[in-house]
């Protein structure tokens, strides 16, 4: 039987450069090294020669063994190289793939911050009291009695347990304040004026939610005392704030109205935003204007002149300093701003209304 040998091993050669995958190589590795591939069928053919022509022939089939084996193993390391190559050569002056949006900061954030960064122009500092807090911070220093009927307003959470006063040692309740106001008695009593400072943070009411209740909301409280603070002074500095937040052209109303911790007090309504905004006769329409329902004003915050009772129960000399105060609901300044209808919104967590922040 004869062979030819240079034939063979030309067109293995030509088969194995042309694989191009792990596969294809192990086909080629089958066919010619594999138990019934090409070189076994050539030594089984070894009986049927004679003795002289079998050292001979056992040496090429040998050789072209050795061969078929090392053309196969640098294919595949040939190819292993190409791909590592191919992982590497990428084009840098392509455009990247977009990083999803890892997350932004809540409205409610964005609103808290917009608001310190005015009052920090305006020279106020910010400030953080804690949010379970004693019974005399959040009711009694600010001038709201135990047993007055005004306490109701300020409905609040109870913690059951009591704690213990740490001068008096007399029984003591806390609760998850009600309204930021208590920081007031915090910063008063620790520090002397003049100050300027403004506490935003989370407050606690017991009220069943819907579109506009929930029992947890945010507050910005503000408080300015030196000595001659006027109510133009309260006046100038919340109309300079809700004219940086809203607009210039917003109006500012001052009602009368009564705080327990203020004397005068005032509720404060800004000019609509929406029919403001667009002062087209038509859609001025009394009743029509979906924000204001037609009354043209929308209330924020409410505010006054510290109550002398105040200063006196933080220790302040009598009739030597005076200072205003307010507090604002941000929900309620988010949801004008940005057009939101239910308050429930802030506290759902719904990806699909935080990613438009
Ligand atoms: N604490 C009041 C509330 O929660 C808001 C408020 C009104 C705060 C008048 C003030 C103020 O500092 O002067 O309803």
């Amino acid at each position: 039987m004869s062979f030819d040998w240079t034939a063979i091993e030309q067109e293995a050669q030509k088969e194995i450069n042309q694989a191009s995958s792990g596969e294809a190589i192990e086909a080629l590795r089958i066919k010619y090294l594999g138990r019934q591939g090409l070189l076994a069928e050539i030594t089984g053919s070894i009986s049927s020669l004679s003795a002289q022509e079998r050292p001979e022939f056992g040496k090429k089939a040998n050789y072209l063994k050795n061969k078929l084996t090392q053309l196969l193993e640098e294919r595949v390391s040939q190819l292993k190289e190409n791909e590592s190559q191919g992982l590497e050569a990428f084009d840098v002056t392509l455009p990247g793939e977009p990083i999803p949006q890892a997350g932004t900061l809540h409205p409610i954030t964005q609103t808290i911050r917009e608001i310190a960064a005015i009052f920090s122009k305006l020279g106020f500092v910010t400030v953080e009291g804690p949010e379970v807090e004693n019974e005399y911070n959040n009711f009694s220093g600010l001038n709201i009695p135990l047993d007055h009927p005004s306490r109701d307003a300020f409905d609040t959470f109870y913690i059951k347990s009591p704690g213990v006063h740490q001068v008096t040692r007399s029984p003591e309740r806390f609760l998850l304040r009600s309204h930021t106001s208590p920081v007031q008695i915090r910063v008063m009593k620790e520090h002397k004026p003049p100050l300027a400072v403004i506490v935003p943070g989370k407050v606690y009411r017991p009220d069943a939610v819907d579109a506009s209740h929930s029992f947890v909301f945010h507050q910005v409280e503000g408080f300015l005392v030196d000595q001659e603070v006027s109510f133009a002074d309260l006046k100038g500095t919340l109309t300079a704030f809700a004219q940086r937040l809203f607009g210039e052209n917003i109006q500012m109303r001052f009602r009368p109205h009564f705080f327990p911790f203020t004397e005068p007090s005032a509720e404060v309504d800004i000019s609509c935003i929406l029919c403001s905004r667009e002062p087209r006769a038509e859609s001025r329409e009394p009743k029509r204007c979906s924000v204001c329902g037609g009354k043209g004003w929308l209330e924020i915050l409410g505010c006054g002149m510290i109550h002398p009772n105040v200063f006196a129960n933080v220790g302040y000399p009598k009739d030597k300093y005076s200072g205003f105060a307010f507090g604002m609901g941000i929900e309620r300044i988010a949801m004008l701003k940005y057009g939101i209808n239910d308050i429930r919104l802030f506290f759902e967590n719904d990806l699909r209304f935080l990613r438009q922040f």
